[in-house]
């Protein structure tokens, strides 16, 4: 369907995080059979329970618009997942590197989620929608103290993926 106003594109853009987050939720809770350090698996457990509430937000998001919630398939999102899924299974002799790739792969989920959001907010902004910005705002604040978890456990998990990997190599 052709999309011709800016509502037109923010619902798109709407449903399209709405199923980016649901595949990321999935995606996540497989991640967690496969995550080996505490580290991990505490970020993934943390983020699963916001990405559940984050669900929500959309689905009142979708309430304040008048509209009933709906998924439009996220190509984007399918994408990361399947790279990321690709990864854990190649490095699976490896622990470490089964986390380094389990946190790489979300931190690049949680800056595909960031630009969205930004993109959503200042949408919503620009059409006067204050109460759905506010929500939106409260996702993306969640995205974006993932990202940088993720970032300051990078350091520690690639010096130990280095002294694992040296050695199995
Ligand atoms: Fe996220």
């Amino acid at each position: 369907m052709a999309i011709k106003t800016l509502e037109e594109k923010f619902i798109h853009s709407l449903g399209d995080i709405y199923d980016a987050e649901h595949r990321f939720l999935e995606a996540q809770q497989t991640l967690l059979e496969s995550a080996h350090s505490t580290t991990v698996t505490q970020l993934l457990n943390t983020h699963i329970g916001e990405t559940e509430q984050q669900i929500a937000n959309l689905e009142q998001v979708f309430g304040i618009m008048g509209l009933k919630a709906k998924r439009v398939a996220c190509d984007g999102a399918k994408g990361l997942v399947t790279e990321g899924n690709k990864l854990v299974k190649e490095t699976s002799d490896v622990p470490a590197l089964v986390d380094l790739a389990i946190a790489g792969g979300c931190s690049k989920v949680e800056h595909y989620e960031i630009a969205s959001y930004r993109g959503l907010i200042m949408g919503a902004e620009l059409m006067g929608q204050t109460e759905v910005a506010r929500l939106l705002s409260e996702n993306l604040r969640q995205e974006e103290n993932t990202a940088t978890t993720i970032e300051s456990n990078m350091p520690d998990l690639l010096t130990k993926a280095m002294k694992t990997a040296s050695k199995a190599a």
